[in-house]
């Protein structure tokens, strides 16, 4: 790594994913352009507030000091050398990856672009996509690959809540169209990025990013599926995954829980199955039993509640359920694709009374019906007739939650003993 100013680069989208990279290179001398079509999220940016989990107030001032602009203006784009664009990829009704804001990113890079340039796509899609839309949206407007840009595909690797794990010192994969833009892209991220990793070119690049995110997907509805069964046969599946944790090789933990969520897992594996049935014309099995799974884990969190009450002759219908943990993943307030979602639906539907608590989120919009959080949550434990803890959140003292509640379901195997119920 060196602390040289490289120049000016422009990043497209200052979310999750563009604002701890557009920290990453304003901290090493990059003049950083951070481009977004939100004004709101422009001029929050401009005035020194941070809209994501990862990032404080004070990094965004800092960053402002170090030579960081948000802009919503695409004309001050153009001294841009380097282009990276981490719009979001959501999932599109055919199954597929939304690519509407790629598109449009990509036309607002080609419409600044002063040669020469460097244009990385950062946003998770599938396969083919830098070289079969991305670069013959660039050349529509005159510019020749090799001779006015460069255009290569690095995945994002954000984890968001991670502190161990940053842009830093998380390697980085990188897949040009030719190995000139790979060069050039490794040597853009290697100001700042500990490890660059060149592949092949942009199809492994991209490949690479769903077969990580397809592993964790697949696994995770591995432990899903067991726990449902272990439940059946009377066999603790926290001890099962416990004790084959101890083999030092060939084994990795994962926990099964109340559903995925993110923007990544329930949504990337389809992109590839997605894409293997288009082309191919067959399925990818593994994504498509894995989303089975997953997708049925709030239902089967609803069906234990209403089993729980039934233990002592009560009904779903009418009972106060109190959700703990609303957020997609522990400690972070992104409720992107939370399984809480699908769970308050199936309670409500079954006509339970839902309250929640989040030490992270106050206001909580479920399915269209808007909840505020019980702030006194010892009263609120004590209320319930059924306390589900969906997320683990390291603020929650749970052992002694338990101790209060009337009925405790733990989704997360965040207690041990006979006290509450587990998944
Ligand atoms: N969040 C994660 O943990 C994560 C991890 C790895 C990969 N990714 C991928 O990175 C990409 C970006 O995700 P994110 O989480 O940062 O999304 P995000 O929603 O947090 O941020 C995206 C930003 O892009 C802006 N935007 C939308 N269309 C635009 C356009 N045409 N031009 C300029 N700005 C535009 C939005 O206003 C928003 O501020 C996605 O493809 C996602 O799959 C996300």
């Amino acid at each position: 790594m060196n602390n040289q100013v490289f120049g000016t680069v422009a990043i497209i989208g200052q979310g999750y994913v563009g604002l701890p990279l557009a920290k990453a290179a304003s901290a090493v001398g990059f003049e950083v352009l951070g481009f977004d079509v939100s004004d709101q999220t422009v001029e929050a940016l401009r005035n020194g507030v941070s809209h994501i989990d990862d990032m404080s107030d004070d990094d965004i001032s800092k960053m402002l000091d170090q030579g960081y602009h948000p802009t919503a203006d695409p004309n001050d784009l153009k001294r841009a050398s380097v282009f990276v664009i981490c719009v979001p990829t959501p999932l599109a009704d055919t199954g597929g990856p939304d690519l509407r804001a790629v598109e449009s990113a990509t036309h607002t890079v080609a419409r600044s672009l002063t040669p020469p340039a460097t244009i990385i796509l950062e946003s998770t899609t599938y396969p083919g996509t830098t070289e079969n839309l991305v670069q013959p949206i660039i050349e529509s407007y005159g510019w020749e690959h090799g001779r006015g840009f460069l255009l290569a595909f690095s995945p994002e690797r954000v984890d968001p809540g991670r502190v161990d794990y940053t842009i830093v010192n998380t390697p980085k994969v990188v897949g040009g169209v030719t190995e000139d833009a790979t060069k050039s892209a490794a040597s853009f991220y290697g100001h700042f990025v500990e490890e660059v990793v060149p592949v092949k070119g942009t199809k492994e690049a991209e490949t690479a990013k769903l077969l990580e995110n397809t592993y964790r997907h697949v696994n995770i509805a591995l432990v899903n599926e067991m726990a449902m069964f272990c439940h059946d046969l009377g066999i603790d599946i926290w001890e099962v995954i416990r004790a084959a944790s101890t083999k030092p090789f060939g084994f990795q933990k994962f926990t099964p829980g109340p559903g995925v969520g993110g923007h990544c897992i329930p949504i990337d594996p389809n992109y590839l199955s997605y894409e293997v049935k288009k082309q191919l014309g067959y399925p990818f099995h593994f994504v498509e039993l894995a989303q089975e799974v997953n997708a049925g884990m709030p239902k089967y969190i609803t069906e234990r509640i209403s089993e729980i009450l039934n233990k002592d002759r009560k009904a779903l219908n009418g009972s106060k359920i109190l959700l703990l943990g609303v957020t997609y993943k522990a400690d972070i307030k992104d409720q992107r694709e939370s399984p809480a979602i699908p769970v308050a639906r199936y309670l409500a539907d079954s006509g339970a009374e839902i309250e929640f608590h989040d030490p992270h989120v106050e206001t909580w919009n479920a399915n269209g019906t808007l909840y505020n959080r019980r702030n006194d949550l010892q009263q609120a434990v004590q209320d319930a007739d059924v306390v589900v803890l969906l997320q683990d959140h390291e603020s929650y003292d749970v052992a002694e939650l338990v101790a209060s509640a009337q009925r405790f379901f733990d989704t997360r195997g965040a207690v041990g003993g006979e006290a509450a119920y587990r998944l």
